[in-house]
């Protein structure tokens, strides 16, 4: 099960984070977020943490230059080595050929495939830990501790772009940029559906049998 390179595609809010995170645990490789490392970017107050949280707030991509630039070097650390799963990346065909061009050839790539009104029930309910970066939803994963992240116990927050103009700028920008990958990566042969509607646990099962 070594060496594995995976990715998870899909719309705002379908579950990427979720499982990327459960299979990345499970395998026992690094699951690599570029909305989490964005995230942190800007937590740490960074000029790149800066200049990506005008475009995330509005629900917008980040320009394509900067995430490549913050995959490539994430992709160079030692723990990467041996297989990884990336979370949001690429997003757009520049940045699927720019993978390509750094010699990175995926042997899967997940498609969590959910309908609209799901993605909305699911991003009207997220909470997510600043501290960690776990994500919650109130009712369909609730913490043990209304408010409270169980694994850090730091205090759970709406993310800014969890907003209703957010959300529709992010389902605009996913179809008009990202949904073209789905093609992209069919014509390479390494495309796998999977059917992300119902409870995480069945999901997870789902995408376990894919990639097994
Ligand atoms: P990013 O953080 O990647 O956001 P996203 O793609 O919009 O995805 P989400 O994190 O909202 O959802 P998810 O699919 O991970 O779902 P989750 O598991 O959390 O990116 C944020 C921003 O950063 C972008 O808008 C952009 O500005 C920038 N960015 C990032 N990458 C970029 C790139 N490559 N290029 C340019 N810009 C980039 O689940 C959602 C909720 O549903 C949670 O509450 C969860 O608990 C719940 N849930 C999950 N599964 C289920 C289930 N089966 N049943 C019920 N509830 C569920």
């Amino acid at each position: 099960m070594s060496k594995r390179r995976l990715m998870f595609l899909g719309p705002p809010g379908a579950g990427k984070g979720t499982q990327a995170q459960r299979l990345a645990d499970d395998l026992g490789i690094p699951q690599i977020s570029t909305g989490d490392m964005l995230r942190e970017a800007r937590r740490k107050g960074s000029e790149l943490g800066r200049k990506a949280g005008e475009f995330m707030d509005a629900g917008e991509l980040v320009p394509d230059s900067v995430v490549i630039g913050i995959v490539k070097e994430r992709l160079e650390e030692a723990d990467a080595q041996n297989g990884f799963i990336l979370d949001g990346f690429p997003r757009t065909v520049a940045q699927a050929e720019a993978l390509a061009a750094m010699g990175v050839e995926l042997e899967g790539v997940v498609n969590i495939r959910v309908s609209q009104a799901e993605v909305l029930r699911r991003l009207g309910g997220r909470l997510t830990c600043p501290g960690c970066g776990a994500s919650y939803h109130e009712e369909f994963s609730p913490p043990n501790v209304a408010g409270i992240c169980d694994k850090c116990g730091g205090e759970l927050v709406r993310r800014p772009d969890d907003q209703p103009d957010a959300i529709r700028q992010r389902l605009e920008s996913y179809q008009a940029k990202t949904a073209p990958l789905i093609a992209f990566y069919d014509r390479l042969g390494s495309l796998i559906d999977v059917d992300g509607e119902g409870a995480p646990s069945l999901v997870e099962t789902r995408i376990r049998e894919a990639v097994d």
